[in-house]
């Protein structure tokens, strides 16, 4: 069979990337701008500069990655990019530049899910085996979902609030850490001790999530301490926090991977990168005889290379876009209609 080289565009956030992949799994070369240096003065990441950021970048980035890969435009077979959701000026110079590089070259253009993007970054370190669930974590998102064959997705729950990313990043920055501050707060959960009386998010039979009790308790016990003159254990409310949130994460999990009688998960998105995450995972798998997928640390949070992964599944099930392909800023995973 003809090799099948995708190149693909991942701008839903504050990354300008892009990537070319091998038949889904096989990673040529990826170029990954990251803005978080501007961004993290305005504590987050603010629209408006990102998509300026964009549209600078977004060029310099193609030529990087096509002198990387040592390539040209031809040898493509075809053009992904992230559509959806995310930041709506961010997505639209990615889509542009997509629908753009689409027509000058006549290459097929493939519409990326960025939650199908982050499920395939697991692809790029072993090939997905089925059926499986996948603990989706993120800045945006908190889902469970199940896949019986490729790039087929149903979601069996997800966060009726905030997303569990957002709500390290909030806690975070309470605490006076700078953005993305979910790394940070891992870090320091690792000093700590468990002393601090927060409540378990939504911890009921149910498999569906929320982080906002949490978050509140989190800023209402520091503004609380701040009025009584006292001091704030960082490390030790970093280490009560995530004991509280990966707590529910791997128990909700475990309980879906049984009652679906399935063995093997994969875990997703930016908060994969969660070294508490990981570890409870990995000690409740191997009690459960089930195989594990992590994406490599640097390609859990935002990259072209998990779009060019997953396109490479979309492109085989006949997922094809034309010029009328717009950005969406919220769009749902689980019904794809570009068939
Ligand atoms: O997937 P991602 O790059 O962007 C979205 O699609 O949302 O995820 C970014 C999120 C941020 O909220 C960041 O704080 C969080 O992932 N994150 C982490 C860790 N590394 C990144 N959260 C907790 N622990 C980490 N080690
Ligand atoms: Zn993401």
């Amino acid at each position: 069979m003809k090799d099948i080289y995708i190149l693909a565009i991942e701008s839903s956030c504050d990354e300008t990337s892009m990537s070319i992949i091998k038949n889904g799994s096989v990673e040529i070369a990826t170029v990954v701008l990251s803005q978080i240096d501007i961004h993290k003065n305005y504590g987050g990441v603010v629209p408006e500069i990102a998509s300026r950021n964009h549209i600078e970048n977004i060029t310099i980035v193609l030529e990087e990655l096509l002198q990387k890969a040592n390539m040209k435009t031809e040898n493509i077979t075809a053009i992904a990019v992230t559509y959806g959701p995310g930041l709506i000026g961010s997505l639209l110079i990615g889509v542009q530049a997509a629908k753009t590089i689409s027509l000058v070259t006549g290459k097929p253009l493939i519409p990326v899910h960025h939650i199908a993007g982050h499920i395939y970054a697991n692809n790029l370190e072993k090939r997905l085996s089925f059926p499986l669930i996948a603990l989706v974590v993120s800045g945006g998102h908190t889902e469970l979902v199940y896949m019986n064959e490729d790039y087929s997705f149903k979601k069996i729950g997800g966060t009726l609030d905030d997303a569990v990313g957002e709500c390290y990043d909030k806690v975070a920055k309470v605490i006076g850490l700078e953005y993305p501050g979910g790394p940070k707060v891992d870090k320091l959960a690792h000093l700590g001790k468990n002393t601090y009386n927060l409540p378990y998010p939504l911890n009921d039979n149910s498999y569906n999530f929320s982080f906002s009790g949490i978050k509140s308790a989190v800023i209402n016990l520091v503004h609380n301490e701040k009025q009584k003159g006292n001091t704030i254990n960082k490390e030790n409310l970093c280490t009560s926090f995530q004991d509280r949130i990966t707590t529910v994460l791997v128990k909700k999990t475990i309980n879906a991977l049984k009652e679906y009688n399935v063995n093997n998960l994969i875990v997703a998105g930016g908060v994969s990168a969660n070294i508490g995450l990981r570890e409870r995972l990995e000690e409740e798998c191997k009690k459960n005889n089930i195989n594990l997928s992590f994406p490599r640390l640097s390609y859990c949070t935002d990259n072209a290379a998990m779009i060019g992964a997953a396109a490479y599944y979309a492109y085989k099930k006949g997922i094809i876009a034309d010029q009328t392909l717009t950005a969406k800023a919220v769009d749902n995973l689980y019904n794809q209609k570009f068939i």
